[in-house]
């Protein structure tokens, strides 16, 4: 008999099963609750709330544990591409040469947009946020593949994934070129992931970009720890939005929407935006810190904190590696990385920090590898797009497949007027 919880209401006692996964996590299933209580549970943010049982990542938040299909992230630091990884976290396995050649086959094979959607590009202004654009992009993407939208088999799926993985670079340059009004650059099947993207976003017609060894293995690193990382609020916009039956393209649009925001995925700009002001003098990081423990100042550490991680971010150890190890191949000093050094110095020693169990995360250190790389600022939070988009796949998939797939609406506790009669205008005050 598994375990069980019990609750007490009023002179009413019942008994809830205790779930427990691989990793020992307990949850309470309360999925009848309401039916056999008439109470629902209440808690905003979802902080202590398990939205469904998933076999793709796991993190340990004390431990500061990250696992892709059960394999460490660290692991990733020398091996993989980007693209072998992709698969092991859509798929559930890592796949044999074979079929890494194949899945590689497709994503050259759909690097190309539809001529066709050229003239979307056009119809934004220059100044147009890449979010934006990305998240328009992958809704148009889907009126060119209609036959996608119902994704009934294996094959079908697979035809579906590669298309999105490959064609998001393509997208991303294309933002950037029609930023700075540059012509769009053809993918050129001969490169691999990265290198083609880096090619898109910089060679001339007349001058293809050579694509610096370390630069393509920082990038790709970056797009691997990005990947996934559980029930992040994008990803659980990409469930809840597939939870209705609407398809890939749509769901993972709704990711995009989700991931721009400055306390997720936009925080990588933020973060760079704070290095910044400190670097110009306007402000030092001691008094930056300052403002971040002083709740009246609106000011946040960006890059700093996390709902899960309560020790080190270990996506945030590995970039800051990367960001000294790249700098150093490519000759280069960034004032930024010495000063979000200062600025780890000094919150890993204040208790305002150490006491809520503040760390750097991801977006600490990405943004000064994406500069390093030439990257421009408002583009940092589509890389880490196009990095989460095998993540957001592999969740809509596997709850796709799930036997028990519901649509997801969660209830509420109602607290505006009792019930009242309306009065006409007459008879207003
Ligand atoms: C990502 O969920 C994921 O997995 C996300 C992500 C992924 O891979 O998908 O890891 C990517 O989004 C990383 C997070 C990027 N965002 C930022 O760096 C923005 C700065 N961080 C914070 O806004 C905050 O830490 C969050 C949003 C990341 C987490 O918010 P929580 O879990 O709701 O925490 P909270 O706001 O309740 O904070 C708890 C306490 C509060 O103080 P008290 O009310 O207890 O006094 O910590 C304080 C907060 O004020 N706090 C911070 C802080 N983060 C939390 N104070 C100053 N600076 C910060 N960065």
């Amino acid at each position: 008999m598994s375990e069980q919880a019990t609750l007490i209401l009023g002179d009413s006692r019942y008994e809830l099963p205790v779930v427990e996964g691989t990793e020992g996590e307990r949850a309470i299933d309360i999925r009848d609750l309401r039916a056999r209580t008439g109470h629902i549970t209440l808690d905003p943010g979802f902080a202590n709330t398990g939205s469904c049982e998933s076999a793709i990542t796991f993190i340990d938040g004390e431990r500061g544990i990250l696992r892709y299909r059960g394999i460490p992230i660290e692991q990733f630091a020398d091996g993989p591409n980007f693209v072998e990884v992709a698969w092991l976290l859509i798929f559930g396995r890592l796949p044999t040469e074979a079929e890494s050649r194949r899945f590689s086959a497709e994503l050259t094979a759909h690097a190309n947009l539809d001529e066709g959607m050229k003239h979307h590009f056009e119809g934004f202004p220059r100044s147009a946020p890449p979010m934006a654009i990305l998240s328009a992009m992958i809704n148009a993407l889907s009126c060119f593949y209609p036959e996608l939208f119902e994704l009934e088999d294996d094959d079908q799926f697979r035809c579906a994934a590669a298309r999105l993985i490959s064609k998001v670079r393509t997208v991303a340059a294309y933002a950037y070129r029609h930023s700075v009004g540059k012509p769009y650059i053809y993918p050129d099947p001969k490169l691999r992931y990265v290198s083609n993207f880096l090619h898109m976003m910089f060679s001339q017609p007349y001058q293809q970009h050579i694509c610096d060894e370390a630069v393509r293995d920082a990038l790709n690193l970056i797009l691997i720890l990005h990947a996934d990382h559980e029930q992040n609020c994008s990803t659980s916009t990409v469930r809840i939005v597939g939870s209705s039956q609407a398809n890939l393209f749509a769901s993972c649009a709704a990711g995009v929407c989700a991931l721009w925001g400055p306390l997720h995925g936009g925080a990588n700009v933020e973060v760079l935006t704070m290095l910044d002001e400190i670097h110009r003098g306007r402000v030092t990081p001691e008094e930056y810190v300052r403002l971040a423990k002083d709740k009246d100042s609106k000011v946040r550490l960006m890059g700093f904190g996390h709902r899960v991680y309560k020790n080190f971010d270990p996506r945030a150890k590995m970039l800051g590696e990367v960001a000294e190890r790249l700098l150093a191949n490519l000759g280069r000093e960034d004032p930024l990385l010495d000063i979000a050094r200062k600025l780890e110095e000094i919150a890993l020693s204040d208790p305002y920090f150490v006491e809520r169990k503040l760390y750097p995360n991801v977006d600490f250190y990405s943004g000064i590898i994406l500069r390093a790389i030439g990257i421009p600022t408002n583009m940092f939070t589509v890389i880490f797009a196009i990095g989460r988009l095998p993540g957001w796949i592999a969740h809509w998939w596997e709850q796709h497949q799930g036997s028990v797939t519901r649509i997801a609406r969660p209830r509420q506790i109602y607290v505006g007027n009792t019930e009242m009669d309306y009065v006409p205008f007459d008879a207003r005050g």
